[in-house]
C-alpha cells in the first residue's frame, strides 16, 4: 500500500525522500513530493521508482516543510499525472493522500470551474481546500474533511502560515516530533527514524502540526487528547544489499525463539479463567498469508478444542452474516496491524458484541488500538512484499494461544499443553535444518521456474501450507498456481495435468501418506512432474525430506521449503522478489 510522509525542519527534501525509500516495502507505483520555498509551493513528481525522484529533486536543500507520497494506484492508470500530490489551481494548497475518497464523483461536481490534471480522486481535495478557504486553513480543513467520504490519510501543505495539516479516517497516520521538528507518515517504523515521541491520530480527525506540538480537533472542531509515547525502534534498512525476502527467511529460527519467549515472558493468553470456559466460538481473521496462518491453526486446534473453530477471510467476514455475540472471541491476525479489511473486521465484532484479540507484528498499529487483546507476534520488521518470517510466527503464537485456552477449557492436559511449547522450541532447529539444504530448493526451483502452472496439494493440516506456498510462487514469480485438497483434484481439476504441469505434494501425516501417494499418482499417471515434502519416503517420487516436529507443528516448518522455492523460481526469472508489481505489503484500503 502506499505511504504518506511530512515534516517541518531542516532537509525536508532529502529527509522525505528517505522516508519514501523507508515506505518503499508496503509496494508502490509512482513517487512524488511537494516542498515550500518562501511564498510558493512547488512540486515534483514521477511514475515508476522513488529513485527517479531523487535525481529530480537533487540539490533542493534549502527547503524546511516538504509533504511526500508513494502512490498504489486505485483510481487513475499508474502515470506521472496520477502521482502525488495535487496542487490547488492557485497554487496554494498542495495534498498528498493514502486512500479511496468514495465520494469523489459528487465532489468533483461541486467544482465545475475546475480543470482536473489527474484521473485520481485525491485531486479532488486540493481544489476543495481551494474553495472553501475563508483566510483561517484549520477550518478550511476540518470543511473539507467533513465533506469526504471513505478511507483517508492526507497531509496538506499550505502556502499560508507554517503548520502542516492532516486529516485521518481509516488509513493509518502517526504525527511525531523530536528536537529537530515535526512529522507525520503512514508508519510508526519509517517515522521512528526521526521522532522520539509519536502519536496515532484518531479517526475522523484533523491534526494541525507546527514546528513543537500539534494539535487534534474532531471534525466539528471540538479538541480530542491524544497520547504521545515513544516509538519502537527503528530499524535499519538502508545499508542491506541483498534481498529482503531471503534475509527473513534465514531470520526464522531467531524470530521463532524470539516469539516464543515474548510470549511466555508476558505471560501469555491474556483472557481470564471464566471468559476462556464461556466461548462458543473462535474466528482466525485475516488476509493472504495471514489468513493461511490462521487456517493452518485452525486445523491443528479442532484436534483439541471443542468450540468451533473458525478461519475466516477478512475481507468475506465483513460482509457475510458470520454469528457474532458475547461468546465470540475473534483473533485478528495482520502482519502490518493496518490491513484495512482485517481493521474492519475487528469493529463488526466489536459491534456485534464480541471479543477481540490482535495478532500482530507492529505494536501500535490501528488493529491492535480496535482490539481488546493484543500480542506481538516479534518478527521484527518485515520489508519484503511477500510474508515469510511473520507467518512461522503467527502460527507459533496462534498455537500457543490455542493451547492455553484448551488448557483453561480442560480438553489439554497440563503435559500435553507442555509438550506443544516444547515441540515450539524444537521448531528453530527444524528450520536451520532446512535452510541447510537450501541448495537443494534452488535446483527444484529450476524446474518449477519453467512450468505452465504449478499446483500445490495437501490434506487437513497440509492443505493451508499448500495454499501458503501457492501464494508465496504467485506473487513473486507471477506463474500461476493453485493450491488443492489432494483429494478434492480428481473432481475436475486432473483434467489440466499435462507435462509442463508441475504439481508440489505436502505430506506430513503418516496417517494420510497412503492416500498422498494416491494422489501423486493420479497426476504422474497424467504427465506431470511431482515434487513432494515429506517427513518420510513416498515411494516412486522427488522427496524433499523434512525434518521431524511435533505432529501439531509441521505448518510452522513446512512453508519454509516452499517460502525458497518461491524465492528461487522468482529469482531464476529475474523478478523483483521484495517489491514484486502490483503489490502492496499493507493493503489499506477495502
Ligand atoms: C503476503 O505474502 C502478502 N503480501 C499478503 O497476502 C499479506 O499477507 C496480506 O496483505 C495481509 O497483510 P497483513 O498480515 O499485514 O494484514
Ligand atoms: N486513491 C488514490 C489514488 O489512486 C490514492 C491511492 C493510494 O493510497 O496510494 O491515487
Amino acid at each position: 500500500m502506499c505511504g504518506i510522509f511530512g515534516q517541518i525542519a531542516a532537509g525536508a527534501v532529502s529527509n522525505t525522500v528517505k522516508a519514501l525509500k523507508y515506505l518503499e516495502y508496503r509496494g508502490y507505483d509512482s513517487a512524488g513530493l511537494a516542498l515550500r520555498r518562501g511564498d510558493c509551493l512547488e512540486m515534483y513528481k514521477t511514475e515508476g521508482r522513488i529513485a527517479t525522484l531523487e535525481r529530480i529533486v537533487d540539490g533542493i536543500d534549502e527547503a524546511t516543510v516538504a509533504i511526500g507520497h508513494t502512490r498504489w494506484a486505485t483510481h487513475g492508470a499508474v502515470s506521472t499525472a496520477n502521482a502525488h500530490p495535487f496542487l490547488s489551481e492557485d497554487g496554494n494548497f498542495a495534498i498528498v493522500h493514502n486512500g479511496i475518497i468514495e465520494n469523489y464523483r459528487e465532489l468533483k461536481a461541486l467544482l465545475p470551474q475546475v480543470k482536473f490534471t489527474s484521473q485520481t480522486d485525491s485531486e479532488t481535495v486540493a481544489h476543495l481546500l481551494r474553495q472553501n478557504y475563508r483566510g483561517d486553513v484549520l477550518q478550511t480543513v476540518l470543511t473539507t474533511a467533513r465533506m469526504l467520504k471513505g478511507s483517508f490519510a492526507i497531509a496538506v501543505l499550505s502556502v499560508y502560515g507554517d503548520k502542516l495539516y492532516a486529516v485521518r479516517n481509516k488509513s493509518p497516520l502517526v504525527v511525531g516530533f523530536s528536537s529537530n521538528g515535526a512529522y507525520l507518515c503512514s508508519d510508526i517504523r519509517c517515522i521512528s527514524h526521526w521522532a522520539t515521541s509519536v502519536a496515532v491520530a484518531p479517526d475522523n480527525a484533523v491534526a494541525e502540526i507546527g514546528k513543537n506540538g500539534a494539535k487534534f480537533f474532531r471534525l466539528d472542531g471540538t479538541p480530542v487528547d491524544v497520547k504521545f509515547f515513544a516509538p519502537p525502534r527503528a530499524e535499519e534498512t538502508e545499508s542491506f544489499e541483498g534481498d529482503f525476502m531471503l534475509k527473513e527467511i534465514f531470520e526464522i529460527p531467531a524470530k521463532l525463539r524470539q516469539a516464543k519467549r515474548n510470549y511466555v515472558e508476558r505471560g501469555g493468553l491474556s483472557l481470564d479463567a471464566d471468559t476462556v470456559r464461556r466461548l462458543k466460538r473462535i474466528y482466525l481473521i485475516g488476509c493472504g498469508t495471514a489468513y493461511h496462518s490462521g487456517l493452518a491453526v485452525a486445523a491443528v486446534a479442532r484436534k483439541f478444542i471443542d468450540a468451533d473453530v473458525i478461519p475466516v477471510v477478512a475481507s468475506e467476514f465483513i460482509y457475510d452474516n458470520y454469528p457474532v455475540d458475547g461468546d465470540t472471541l475473534a483473533f485478528l491476525i495482520s502482519q502490518s496491524g493496518e490491513t484495512a479489511d482485517t481493521v474492519r473486521a475487528a469493529e463488526r465484532v466489536t459491534e456485534s458484541g464480541g471479543l477481540t484479540y490482535a495478532v500482530t507484528n507492529t505494536d501500535s498499529s490501528s488493529l491492535t488500538f480496535k482490539c481488546d487483546n493484543c500480542v506481538n507476534i516479534c518478527a521484527d520488521g518485515e520489508f519484503a512484499v511477500a510474508s515469510t518470517k511473520a507467518y512461522n510466527c503467527q502460527i507459533a503464537v496462534l498455537t500457543m494461544l490455542f493451547a492455553d485456552i484448551a488448557l483453561l477449557r480442560g480438553t489439554l492436559s497440563a503435559k500435553k499443553h507442555n509438550a506443544i511449547f516444547r515441540e515450539i522450541d524444537g521448531l528453530p532447529f527444524a528450520v536451520e535444518q532446512i535452510l541447510d539444504e537450501s541448495y537443494r530448493i534452488a535446483q527444484l526451483a529450476e524446474e518449477v521456474a519453467h512450468s505452465s502452472a504449478v499446483f500445490f496439494i495437501g490434506r487437513t493440516t497440509d492443505y493451508p501450507t499448500a495454499c501458503e506456498g501457492s501464494l508465496k510462487l504467485k506473487e513473486i514469480s507471477y506463474i500461476h498456481s493453485e493450491a488443492y485438497p489432494a483429494g478434492e483434484l480428481k473432481h475436475g481439476t486432473l483434467a489440466l495435468m499435462e507435462r509442463s504441469v508441475t504439481v508440489v505434494a505436502i505430506s506430513t501425516d503418516p496417517a494420510l501418506r497412503d492416500k498422498m501417494i494416491s494422489s501423486v499418482n493420479e497426476v504422474t499417471s497424467r504427465g506431470a512432474r511431482v515434487i513432494a515434502f515429506a517427513p518420510y519416503a513416498m515411494e516412486g517420487v522427488d522427496t524433499f525430506e523434512l525434518p521431524p516436529t511435533g505432529e501439531l507443528l509441521y505448518a510452522a516448518t513446512a512453508c519454509v521449503p516452499l517460502q525458497l522455492l518461491a524465492y528461487y523460481a522468482a529469482k531464476s526469472l529475474g523478478r523483483d522478489v521484495d517489491k514484486p508489481r502490483h503489490l502492496a505489503k499493507s493493503v489499506t484500503v477495502e
